[in-house]
């Protein structure tokens, strides 16, 4: 509550704050979480939590009056829609040269995503976190985090037979056909589960395309596993609808400016609460913000000058293409992708063979492409807002990336791209990530366990960590490394 004095601050809920809570928890610490989305646990008048893909309300977006779908158009039609403002699920940050989706709510990214949870080859582990010691990370923080996370592995006898994987079966049988390797991507679904769905057995969730805005039944959230863990030690207080504004020193603490929200996003109160350590745990682009910002207005003013500075967008860029009519790709398509298609070391380009649940049968393959982009931005304070400079054409090397895979598959299928997803005559889905990345980075902005420089008792413990690219999704590194540096911290600063 408001005048408390505490003795751990976290200020955001998804991948890194709910791994540094609950290891915290787990060694006597009380920790308190500050989450600015919703708690998203109590169901709306249709008795769900969330809402569904093809239909989007209130729920969907967060404070938007009209969606922002991903995929912005369809036969070259736009496909938004107008909905109540509202602190929904699903974030669509705007910065000028990107649009970075965000999760927001008890769970962050996880909340929203599609689950993959991807160990990056070890070979590229060097070129992801150059610092950090490649052996303790995957001999105990690899596998620590693929344990708490509930990672599991699609079984590949029903893969082969079941309706709502036929897209991804015509996704690796081109793919293969064009000599590139298929892999089976995990995930944290629950996999028996979808089994269940798809046999009719339990209500549907995948198989009825929820995922963007959350889902309802099968998805293992961080709600599910770290942070029940984490309540399950009665040391963490979780205060949804509060965003931190401002962290600033005063005496041996932090004193936390928070400010309450309302379900229009609207301020309602201001509370300060006294913190000994604080941890940034907003995800890359929260974190970035509010360090820019403190920095610059001089609430931190010896934060170092690398704050801000080496953001990624994981390289995403996505495409379709449009199949022959006895390529279809089927009408009932589960929402979690469960392959890839394997192109890093030759072209810099990993592959997700990703759903495009419609309810109808398109012809269409969809891929999201993480790719090798060298480019880098940086966050900067313009006197009232904190800004990305990002650039559209950055996502050019992207884009060539990708085509290493499709120009080939196309051209073994005599197939073209999709023209009609992303605007009309548009191949390239290059607008916007799925996975911001970097803003405070290890070993520059931070020591080498996410101590920030110049301060004591603060700490950066998310995807902010990370300079810009992963090789394959993200949480599964996100997540690691926070396992990694917390057993540090709790070993050395307490
Ligand atoms: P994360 O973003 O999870 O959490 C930060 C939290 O802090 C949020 O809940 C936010 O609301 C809160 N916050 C921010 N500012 C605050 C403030 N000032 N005060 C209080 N709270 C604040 N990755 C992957 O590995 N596999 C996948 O399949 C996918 N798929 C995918 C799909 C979609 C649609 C999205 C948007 C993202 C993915 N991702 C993904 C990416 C993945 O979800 C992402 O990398 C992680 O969630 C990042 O974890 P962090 O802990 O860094 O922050």
């Amino acid at each position: 509550g408001d005048g408390a004095h505490v003795p751990v601050l976290v200020i955001g809920t998804g991948y890194g704050g709910s791994v540094a809570a609950l290891r915290m928890a787990q060694a006597g610490i009380n920790v308190e979480m500050v989450e600015m989305g919703m708690a998203w646990d109590t169901p709306g008048s249709d008795g769900k939590i969330f809402c569904n893909t093809t239909s989007p309300d209130e729920r969907s977006y967060w404070l938007r009056t009209k969606t922002k779908q991903p995929l912005s158009n369809f036969l070259g039609f736009p496909i938004d829609k107008t909905i109540p403002k509202h602190t929904g699920v699903l974030d669509a940050e705007e910065f000028g040269g990107i649009i970075v989706y965000q999760g927001r709510g008890v769970g962050g990214g996880s909340l929203v995503n599609g689950g993959m949870a991807v160990t990056p080859k070890r070979e590229n582990f060097g070129a992801i976190l150059p610092t950090v010691n490649a052996d303790e990370m995957y001999n105990t923080y690899y596998p620590r985090a693929n344990a708490g996370l509930g990672v599991g592995l699609i079984d590949p006898n029903w893969f082969d037979t079941v309706d709502c994987y036929q897209f991804a079966r015509v996704g690796r049988k081109q793919a293969q056909r064009s000599n590139f390797p298929f892999v089976f991507v995990p995930d944290v679904y629950d996999w028996d589960y979808m089994k269940q769905e798809a046999a009719g057995t339990v209500p549907k969730s995948a198989v009825a395309g929820e995922i963007l805005y959350g889902n309802n039944y099968g998805k293992k959230s961080l709600q599910k596993t770290y942070i029940a863990q984490a309540k399950g030690t009665g040391r963490v207080n979780i205060s949804p609808l509060h965003r931190v504004a401002s962290v600033t020193p005063s005496g041996s603490s932090y004193t936390v400016v928070i400010e309450q929200l309302n379900t229009s996003g609207d301020v309602t109160a201001t509370k300060t609460v006294l913190a000994d350590k604080v941890f940034f745990a907003a995800g890359s682009v929260g974190t970035s913000k509010l360090l820019v910002k403190l920095k610059a207005t001089g609430k931190l003013p010896g934060l170092n000058g690398e704050i801000g500075q080496g953001w990624g967008d994981n390289g995403n860029v996505m495409c379709g293409r449009a199949n022959h009519l006895w390529d279809p790709t089927g009408k009932v398509q589960a929402s979690i992708p469960c392959g890839g298609i394997d192109n890093w070391t030759a072209g810099g380009a990993f592959a997700e063979v990703a759903p495009l649940p419609t309810g109808i049968e398109t012809y269409a393959s969809f891929y999201l492409s993480i790719t090798k982009n060298p480019n880098r931005a940086q966050f900067s304070w313009d006197g009232s807002k904190v800004n990305l400079n990002w650039q559209t054409a950055w996502k050019q090397p992207s884009i060539d990336m990708a085509k290493t895979i499709f120009d080939k598959i196309n051209s073994k299928e005599g197939t073209i791209y999709r023209t009609d997803l992303f605007g009309t005559y548009k191949i390239w889905g290059d607008h916007l990530t799925y996975h911001p990345l970097g803003g405070a980075v290890l070993n520059k902005a931070t020591d080498n366990y996410g101590r920030l420089a110049g301060y004591r008792n603060l700490y950066a413990i998310d995807g902010s960590l990370i300079p810009g690219n992963t090789s394959v999704n993200p949480f599964v590194t996100i997540t690691a490394l926070a396992e990694r540096n917390i057993e540090k911290i709790i070993a050395t600063d307490f």
